[in-house]
């Protein structure tokens, strides 16, 4: 543990700039034009691999964007850790709204992280996160101290939906095979108080498109006498809620599991205001479904939002228009037991349902995956609660996450292992928002930790 701490402190200036330079590459999955920028980001997390002590690197092409793996066997009868992350980022638009470039990472403090934090698109999520376990395995390399063996797999199209990983992972089952999946692409709830992530929601995102007349109208002439699309649209998503904030898609609900009180009151054990929280996000009041607690409705709780909407005319000034198609791009977050290729088939046919004669409606599902929940009596849970409380000396607290990856259902399905989350990030550090930031402090922390869990885990699987 000392030496640990010994090593980070000694290069941690080191670790801060190989980080920055990493995040100088704009890996946007989702936007053709930064395509080689993502391949070149590949390239870059193979070269840190070799140079942490990986015995053996590859670029696996996949239909899409690569997947770095690499490994380090020093015993094949110790036990595997297999860490998955990310080297793709989201999108860094609106740009205008950043204080400093996106791509041009910067260090300023902040009231969260007096001692710095780094600015930059893929900080967080999940570059700075994925880059703690290189460093982490250069220190056990370094100090002779790795007790197990270790295999890396780090993707390029996380943000995207991972399209590609599945097709990876189901043509490389032997080579992947592990005892316990580590990811750190999750937060914890504060520096002060470390959690566990044991559950991730599932995902159905799908866009629509309702088309009411062959071309753009007059809305003078045609106004009143035609299906606006627009309109039409706004008033079909309005009635997707109820009063009470319940989705109304017919068994939308059925295979939900309902925590039991006790559960319930377990969570809500853990450290939060309501104050700070609006406070920290400018609102009078939060909103959701009834009778749950804000921390149920981002985490135990199925969601459905709009992400984008548009349609129409949206240029300066107005024009007198009704328009011939509109469109919406929708989420929902799914718990355990909800399945997602069944839940956009109801959303499909409730959503076409609401559709008044004038108008056509068409639905298209872009991708999805299962919740996950992750048991807290596991040897690797045992093994991050272990790790967590020598690094923070305090005890983490199990929380279930409203994020979605949704590969890591597919990683059990098909690898018949446990994942285990050991996210470093905060809510506040603005992941998928302009100016985007990852804490100095859980950075290094995030380093000095990872060790003690290979150390734990090698420990408890004897
Ligand atoms: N790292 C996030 C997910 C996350 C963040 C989970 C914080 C829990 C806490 C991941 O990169 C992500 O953004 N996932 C997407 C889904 C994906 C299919 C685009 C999400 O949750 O929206
Ligand atoms: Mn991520
Ligand atoms: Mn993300």
């Amino acid at each position: 543990m000392d030496n640990i701490k010994n090593y980070v402190g000694q290069n941690k200036d080191r670790f801060i700039n190989e980080l920055i330079e990493l995040l100088k590459i704009p890996s946007v999955s989702a936007d053709s034009a930064y395509s080689q920028d993502v391949i070149n980001t590949a390239d870059a997390v193979k070269a840190s691999l070799e140079k942490a002590g990986c015995d053996h690197v590859e670029i696996c092409e996949t239909p899409g964007y690569p997947i770095v793996y690499g490994e380090k066997i020093i015993d094949k009868n110790l036990p595997t850790i297999l860490v998955y992350g990310h080297y793709d980022v989201q999108p860094a638009d609106p740009v205008e709204l950043w204080t400093s470039p996106p791509f041009e990472p910067v260090i300023k403090k902040t009231d969260l992280h007096p001692e710095g934090a780094i600015f930059a698109r893929g900080a967080c999520d999940d570059k700075g996160q994925m880059y703690m376990h290189v460093k982490a395995l250069e220190y056990m390399v370094q100090s002779n101290s790795l007790p197990c063996n270790v295999k890396f797999m780090i993707e390029g199209e996380e943000e995207v939906g991972s399209p590609s990983l599945a097709w990876f992972v189901e043509r490389n089952q032997d080579k992947l095979a592990n005892d316990v999946i580590l990811i750190s692409d999750t937060g914890m709830i504060s520096n002060t108080q470390p959690s566990i992530t044991t559950g991730l929601r599932g995902l159905s995102y799908v866009e629509v498109e309702v088309t009411g007349p062959n071309r753009d109208l007059h809305s003078g002439l045609y106004g009143g006498a035609v299906a606006n699309p627009i309109n039409v649209l706004a008033k079909m998503i309005a009635q997707l809620h109820d009063e009470n904030n319940h989705i109304t898609i017919p068994g939308f609900y059925d295979k939900v599991e309902e925590l039991t009180r006790d559960e319930r009151d377990e969570m809500a054990k853990a450290p939060f205001s309501l104050d700070a929280y609006k406070q920290a996000l400018d609102i009078q009041d939060v909103y959701g479904e009834a009778t749950y607690t804000t921390n149920e409705r981002n985490s135990i709780r199925p969601t459905l939002d709009v992400n984008g909407i548009w349609g129409g005319y949206t240029g300066e000034g107005a024009k007198t228009v009704i328009a011939s198609k509109a469109y919406a791009k929708i989420s929902m977050r799914l718990v355990p037991a909800q399945d997602w290729n069944e839940i956009t088939e109801l959303f499909t046919r409730h959503f076409t349902s609401l559709a008044p004669k004038g108008v056509r409606v068409k639905v298209t599902p872009h991708h999805g995956g299962q919740a996950y929940v992750t048991p807290i009596d596991s040897v690797g849970y045992k093994a991050a609660a272990l790790a967590y409380e020598e690094s923070f000396g305090i005890k983490p607290i199990p929380v279930r996450s409203g994020g979605s990856i949704p590969i890591v259902a597919l990683f059990e399905k098909e690898l018949k292992s446990k994942t285990i989350m050991m996210g470093f990030g905060l809510d506040s550090d603005a992941i998928h928002s302009p100016n985007e930031h990852f804490g100095i402090f859980n950075y290094l922390k995030g380093i000095e930790t990872i060790p003690l869990f290979y150390k734990h885990f090698t420990e408890l699987s004897k």
